[in-house]
């Protein structure tokens, strides 16, 4: 373990941030400038103030116990965090940090909100868990909730899992722990609907007789390069970077990859074999790639040509990201999928993800095809009702809106001195954003962390500022400043 000490000596040359941090949260915890969320999601007496704290010694002591028992799949830092309340962390010994991660955006409305702190207790003393073996109202009312809002939110959408068959479309939700389970589940939905349509001959390409004869022989999957999906096995079949698949190869069998935003490698790779395809609207772990109007039309496509099963994985730019309630949302009906995949904000915080699928996808999958013990069950919907509600609401989305124009202007500001050198670019929407760098910027997000902001890298040399959608400008402006010298500091400028 590299020592406390070293780590917190390890302050910019201008000692100012950990002080204006606590300043401002101190002013901020009465006067939260963005009216309507911020009055209902931040309480005005702030609990990050603790009792007691831990010395650096204790600090150490706990991390060395705590390593013993913990397997080492992470490198963490030395701080053990406590407390959190909207956008601000606190840890054990005292230091106060501004939380531009929201736990890899998880904290849509921030850290220890008052409103789902209050779901939770209440649903708890009602009920828990029942199992799938029974119908809730409260997953019933979920799954109600996301599809009635996709649907109204998008009345141009017409295809995929917009297309009506009786003159509504009628998706459906199965509720999965996580985002990785939401993605193993539709992985498997599209297996199934490929062999079903396979055996039924209805395929129009050349191929078609071979698969009605042997209907596994439709059940490639393919997924595209940058993506991330999870790392259970299927997931991690489909997450095509070396790092994460090395150490547990053989992977499952009949996945096919392309370059993302490739249009002519997709079409090349996608035929009747192919009964799903897997691909992030917008990318987050693979370092915030946009795709493109034209490749994702030409993926909607090449899907309907082929009769494969078009999944949009909006694990991590869906759910109000972009300002939207879905990354597609921003594109054209004819870029839109067949199953939409998401998890990490609907339980802001809560482990929940769901599948939504087409109607012509769920028709498909019958009594015992798939199950799980917790998804759905009655306390995560419950969290996951009142999360979806507050962030599908449009004065909500337009706060995503408003802030992200500003945070993106902030940034492109902010790294314009550095530009063509030691910053790539600036991309990304609503917000999640990507800062590349021509480096590997571990060195820039140890040195924020030590001055009080939270970063998290993603992809090829990119910092990646997803913060909690509740942030305020001000609070923006407060992490902005701290970044700004610690670029000054790292590149000398
Ligand atoms: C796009 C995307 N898909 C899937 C996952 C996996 O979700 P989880 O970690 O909830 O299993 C993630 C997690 O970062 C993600 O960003």
């Amino acid at each position: 373990m590299k020592s406390i000490l070293s780590l917190r000596n390890q302050k910019l040359l201008k000692p100012f941030s950990v002080n204006r941090l606590s300043q401002f949260h101190s002013f901020t915890k009465n006067s939260f400038p963005n009216t309507v969320y911020n009055s209902a999601t931040n309480s005005n007496s702030s609990t990050l103030t603790q009792s007691s704290v831990d010395t650096q010694l204790d600090v150490e002591t706990k991390i060395n116990t705590f390593s013993k028992y913990i397997i080492n799949t992470y490198s963490r830092p030395d701080i053990i965090i406590s407390k959190g309340e909207g956008c601000f962390l606190s840890d054990s010994s005292g230091g106060k940090y501004l939380d531009f991660t929201s736990g890899i955006a998880v904290l849509a409305l921030g850290h220890s909100d008052p409103g789902v702190a209050k779901v939770i207790s209440e649903q708890a003393k009602k009920i828990t868990h029942i199992s799938n073996l029974f119908y809730s109202e409260e997953s019933g009312d979920l799954a109600k909730l996301l599809v009635e809002n996709t649907i109204q939110a998008y009345p141009q959408g017409n295809v995929g899992l917009y297309a009506s068959e009786n003159g509504k479309p009628s998706p459906r939700v199965f509720f999965t722990n996580s985002g990785t389970e939401a993605n193993e589940g539709a992985l498997k939905f599209a297996r199934k609907y490929g062999k079903i349509i396979a055996k039924e001959g209805k395929l129009r390409l050349s191929k078609a007789d071979m698969l009605v004869s042997d209907p596994n022989l439709k059940s490639n999957i393919h997924c595209f390069t940058g993506g991330f999906h999870g790392r259970s096995m299927g997931a991690l079949s489909v997450t095509p970077n070396p790092k994460y698949q090395n150490p547990y190869t053989p992977l499952i069998p009949g996945v096919t990859c392309s370059l993302y935003n490739n249009i002519n490698e997709l079409n090349t790779f996608v035929d009747e074999r192919t009964c799903g395809v897997i691909v992030e609207p917008i990318q987050g772990e693979g370092g915030v790639n946009i795709g493109n109007i034209e490749f994702l039309k030409a993926l909607r496509k090449r899907c309907t040509e082929v009769g494969a099963v078009l999944i949009y994985d909006e694990i991590q730019c869906g759910l109000a990201r972009t300002g939207k309630i879905w990354a597609h949302h921003h594109y054209p009906p004819e870029c839109s999928p067949d199953i939409i995949t998401c998890a990490k904000p609907l339980g802001n915080g809560f482990p929940i993800g769901a599948i939504i699928a087409s109607e012509q996808v769920s028709q498909k999958i019958s009594v015992g095809d798939h199950g799980t013990t917790f998804g759905g069950n009655p306390l995560g919907c419950a969290i996951g009702k009142h999360v979806f509600s507050r962030i599908s609401q449009p004065e909500f989305l337009d706060s995503v809106t408003d802030k992200g124009v500003y945070l993106k202007e902030t940034l492109q500001k902010l790294a314009e001195p550095y530009l063509g050198n030691q910053i790539v670019e600036v991309r990304g929407k609503g917000m999640i954003y990507g800062i590349q760098f021509a480096n590997a910027p571990s060195n820039i997000v140890e040195l924020a962390r030590n001055n009080g902001l939270l970063l998290v890298e993603a992809g090829k040399n990119t910092i990646r500022i997803i913060p909690p959608l509740v942030i305020t400008k001000k609070e923006i402006d407060l992490g902005i400043d701290i970044l700004k010298d610690v670029l000054k500091t790292v590149f000398q400028k």
